[in-house]
């Protein structure tokens, strides 16, 4: 038991790496959580006006979800999809931030294409399909997360079903300030100067 227990505790570590505030803080380029959302993902680092740094966050994050499939896959027989859960537990809830972590898009796509590539694929498709098409970051994220699950039904991935519908179900609950925000018509679009705290 004691393998099965290291994995799932390198993976929450893992994921709990804050790549977003970190590269914001060492840069200079401000206090994530005064900025915008406050939340800690590459949409709010965008708003600092620094997009390489949002691309390398967005990269960072979906790393962290993906390398925590393959080394519990590699660690432990079937040990990929725990985890990979683990790591994006550890991203939307780090005890280093007292559990205030982001929203899980980025982390949910690099474990989900780590799990089984083509719907890593779907995610990515019904992302940049939804963002470009909305021009809002979290519709895209919320649309790309709840792909997933339909996606490994689709593909005859069952087993990887019930991690794919966790995860879709946290993303949402993640973002039910952008919710509040989508129904009340005040939801800032991407690249827009508005910015509303959540
Ligand atoms: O993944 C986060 C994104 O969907 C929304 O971020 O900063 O607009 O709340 P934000």
């Amino acid at each position: 038991w004691l393998l099965p227990a290291f994995v799932l505790v390198l993976g929450y570590l893992l994921g709990s790496i804050p790549f977003g505030l970190l590269l914001t803080r060492f840069t200079g380029a401000g206090d994530l959580r005064q900025i915008g959302s406050g939340n800690i993902g590459a949409t709010n680092v965008l708003r600092t006006g620094r997009k390489g740094l949002a691309a390398a966050t967005l990269l960072l994050d979906l790393l962290k979800g993906a390398a925590a499939v393959l080394i519990g896959a590699a660690l432990v027989d079937g040990g990929g999809p725990m985890a990979g859960a683990m790591a994006f537990i550890g991203h939307c809830y780090p005890v280093w931030l007292r559990f205030a972590g982001g929203k899980g898009v980025a982390t949910m796509m690099g474990v989900v294409t780590a799990m089984y590539w083509p719907a890593g694929i779907v995610f990515a498709v019904v992302w940049l399909g939804a963002l470009f098409g909305t021009k809002w970051s979290s519709v895209g994220g919320m649309a790309a997360a709840v792909s997933a699950p339909i996606a490994m039904v689709a593909f005859g991935r069952i087993e990887l079903l019930p991690v794919s519908l966790a995860l879709a179900l946290i993303v949402l609950w993640r973002h039910r300030a952008n919710i509040t925000r989508l129904m009340k018509g005040e939801e800032p679009k991407v690249g827009s100067s508005k910015q509303k705290a959540a």
